[in-house]
């Protein structure tokens, strides 16, 4: 094995540094200056940064024994405890194997009518032309629809609260979540009590599901999971379930919500785009509602989810700790050394993507598991660990823009999509200009 990969010498100043763990733009410029694999250190710890799809494979599939995924944003993480996000080894696939069946893909379709629901009554509030937070509409409909889905439940209620914590969490709380906070301790202090008090309160409503559940069992998440038995019989403890239905909260909207409000930034801006969207949905839906058969037959409104998820991932940077002296392209990684992968830098390799800068959607048109080589598209991860929620994310995000678009028409925008990252990377501007699509028509 030979000695470390080029890269950044030395410590990275304090300054500079605060800002380098939330910029993707940083991580970019470190694999375009140094190469495929490059490292640098931060204080006393040691990372790696992978930007090629043989390394992705080897980080996270071949080699996937070595590392565990408790590095910066879920060590330790006091919110969601041990759900099957933050959890490894056996105590992990126990997990998955008891939530995948929630997400099933034979449980899409039952979902896609929930979506269909929800999308029509959130499209339906809005006058003719609107001025509206996108993104903040996107969590409201995705939250109900997470709710009723995965919880058979009626989120009303504490839907309130619900975005409140969840914000609080994704945002203030995103310092003492980030990928080198270890190393950061301004940020870890300065938020830790409004986290705390986030954490309890998505334990609190947590437990409020839990309770309707047990007072009335249904074919849910919930449900499932206190069915649920270990490999000696037990069911599962309050502590582990309430873990999992925080999990769930966490990480099965805003995400969504995020890849949303980034389709309808791009589409904003390219006019071209929006007209092709509006000619396969008249085409495909005659103005009727979208529903799970039309999947299939709407690739461009597909494409335009996949090219928001390529040029924006919402979980920008995926990381993995070494448990083990382990080699990586050739280069020794040491025990305890953190690797990484900026997925903005591999999604916009002009080696995997032509023309990478620019919005396409029908680069998609032959289907996303053809369009792009292996390991170059990861934005639900790879792996053992990959995305438990994908199909239902494709499934939502496709319905819910169909439906958007086919009512609204997005008035244009020019400029650069700034994005800032905290956990997720999002759109700083989120209020978009709409108006009803008929009327459009009538005025062009
Ligand atoms: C566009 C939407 C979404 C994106 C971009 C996304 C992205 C991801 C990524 C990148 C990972 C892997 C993280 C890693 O390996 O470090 C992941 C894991 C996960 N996602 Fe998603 N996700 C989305 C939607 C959802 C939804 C809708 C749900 C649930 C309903 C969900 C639940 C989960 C869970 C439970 C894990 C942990 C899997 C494990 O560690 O075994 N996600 N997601």
């Amino acid at each position: 094995m030979s000695l470390l990969p080029p890269g950044p010498r030395g410590n990275l100043p304090g300054g500079a540094f605060l800002s380098f763990p939330r910029n993707p733009e940083a991580f970019r410029r470190v694999a375009r200056e140094y190469g495929d694999l490059s490292s640098f250190r931060v204080g006393a710890q040691r990372f790696f940064l992978i930007n090629h799809p043989d390394l992705v494979r080897e980080v996270f599939i071949t080699k996937a024994g070595s590392f565990v995924k408790g590095w910066g944003p879920v060590a330790g993480n006091s919110v969601v405890g041990r759900g099957v996000l933050t959890s490894e080894g056996a105590l992990h696939q126990q997990q998955r194997r008891i939530t995948l069946p929630a997400l099933h893909r034979g449980r899409l379709e039952e979902y896609a009518n929930i979506v269909v629901r929800h999308g029509r009554a959130f499209v339906n509030r809005w006058p003719a032309d609107v001025e509206l937070d996108v993104l903040d509409e996107a969590r409201k409909v995705t939250l109900h629809i997470l709710g009723e889905a995965l919880f058979g439940t009626d989120i009303s209620p504490m839907a309130a609260r619900l975005t409140d914590a969840v914000a609080v969490v994704f945002g203030r709380f995103s310092g003492r979540m980030s990928a080198f906070a270890r190393f950061i301790r301004r940020s870890r202090v300065r938020s830790a009590a409004a986290a705390a008090a986030a954490a309890h309160a998505l334990r609190d409503i947590a437990q409020e599901l839990i309770a309707a559940r047990k007072s009335a069992p249904g074919n849910d998440l919930i449900s499932m999971l206190l069915d649920a038995r270990d490999e000696n019989g037990q069911p599962l403890n309050d502590e582990q379930i309430v873990d999992e239905v925080v999990t769930f909260l966490m990480a099965g909207h805003e995400t969504v919500a995020v890849a949303f409000a980034f389709s309808w930034a791009l589409l904003a801006r390219d006019e071209r785009a929006q007209s092709r969207l509006h000619d396969e949905l008249d085409s495909v839906l005659h103005d009727r509602d979208p529903g799970w058969n039309d999947l299939k037959a709407l690739p461009y409104t597909q494409g335009m989810i996949a090219e928001a998820l390529r040029l924006y991932p919402p979980q920008w940077m995926l990381g993995r700790r070494a448990i083990e002296r382990v080699e990586v392209g050739g280069h020794e990684v040491p025990r305890g050394a953190v690797v990484l992968l900026c997925l903005p830098a591999l999604h916009r390799d002009p080696r995997w993507f032509e023309a990478p800068e620019t919005f396409r959607p029908d680069r998609w048109s032959a289907g996303i598991d053809k369009a792009a080589a292996p390991f170059t598209y990861v934005p639900f991860g790879v792996g053992t660990r990959r995305c438990i929620g994908e199909g239902f994310a494709w499934m939502e995000a496709t319905l819910l823009l169909s439906m958007l678009a086919g009512r609204f028409r997005a008035r244009p925008m020019t400029g650069e999509i700034l994005t800032e990252s905290l956990i997720l990377l999002r759109p700083r501007k989120t209020v978009l200009r709409f108006q009803s699509a008929a009327s459009a028509r009538s005025i062009g």
